[in-house]
């Protein structure tokens, strides 16, 4: 028994005041118990102390991510994967490369919360509701990499660029890139609400087959230009994992920025050939 076990019974204890009877189990360092898993979140790895970039976790976690991929398709071999460890977009590319699973079952979770980032810094400079947003980050899941599309965010169908001045738009922008550091810097450690948020809203979408478009990191054969790699782009997420990519057709400015953090990706994926 240990921490995992001592979670879940805590959880398990809100049922008779949230109503809800879902089984909760924890499982420390026996996978044998995740055994017949549909979908499993791997989060597995350190986080970040302020001042560090996600890149920097790269040397430790990969070898804790291909050993946990490992250890899943021994117990669960349908298993669909979420990826969450950081840097996620090489964590991801390292999942799929080192199993040999199918594009689909294995995906990483980055521009779901980015973009949830990016309406609420919008919703504090129109003083609306995130709720009446809508707005999407795709690319790398990175401080540098992230492309925030602020040409396609709208309010109820009203594009957002109507009411922000040139500043306030680059603010915005630059506020959503680095809101994961923000908050490391502030906690000391990685955010968990709004990470843990948007983990159960992909697998809530996988279990209940919900069709959701979601930027999410997958890997691109020719889509966006680029192949090779794992970057995030908007897909469906239903049953089968991510289902397919939709094409948001870039600019020339978008697209020259998506290939800009496609490249410092594609350096991070070539440190895992030197581990
Ligand atoms: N993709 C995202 O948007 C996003 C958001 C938040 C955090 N993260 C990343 O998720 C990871 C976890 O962050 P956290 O805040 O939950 O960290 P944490 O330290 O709270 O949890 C990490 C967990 O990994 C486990 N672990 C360590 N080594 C392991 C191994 N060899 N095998 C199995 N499990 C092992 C630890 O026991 C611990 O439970 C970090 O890499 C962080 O950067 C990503």
């Amino acid at each position: 028994m240990g921490l995992a076990e001592g979670k879940a019974q805590d959880m398990m204890q809100t049922a008779a005041l949230l109503g809800f009877d879902t089984k909760i189990i924890g499982s420390t360092n026996d996978y044998a118990k995740t055994a017949g898993s549909n979908v499993v979140v791997i989060t597995s790895g350190i986080p970040r102390k302020p001042g560090m970039t996600r890149e920097e976790l790269i040397g430790t976690n990969a070898g804790i991510v291909k050993n946990v991929c490992e250890n899943i398709l021994k117990h669960s071999p349908d298993a669909i994967i979420i990826v969450i460890s950081n840097p996620m977009d090489t964590m991801t590319y390292l999942a799929l490369t080192s199993t040999g699973l199918p594009k689909n079952r294995i995906f990483g979770m980055g521009g779901i919360l980015d973009s949830a980032r990016f309406k609420y810094q919008l919703s504090q400079h129109l003083g609306c509701s995130p709720a009446d947003l809508n707005a999407v980050v795709v690319g790398g899941h990175g401080d540098t990499t992230m492309i925030p599309l602020l040409r396609f965010a709208t309010w109820n169908s009203v594009p957002v660029i109507k009411f922000l001045g040139e500043n306030q738009q680059k603010q915005i922008v630059a506020d959503t890139m680095v809101g994961g550091a923000t908050l490391t810097k502030l906690l000391g450690t990685s955010a968990w609400y709004a990470p843990g948020a948007t983990g159960a809203a992909l697998v809530e979408a996988i279990v209940r087959d919900e069709k959701r478009l979601f930027t999410c990191c997958v890997s691109l054969n020719g889509e966006y230009g680029q192949r090779d790699i794992c970057l995030g782009v908007p897909v469906i997420i239903g049953k089968i994992g991510w289902e397919k990519i939709i094409d948001f057709d870039l600019n020339a400015d978008e697209q020259a920025a998506f290939n800009k953090s496609a490249d410092a990706v594609r350096s991070m994926n070539d440190v895992l050939k030197t581990l």
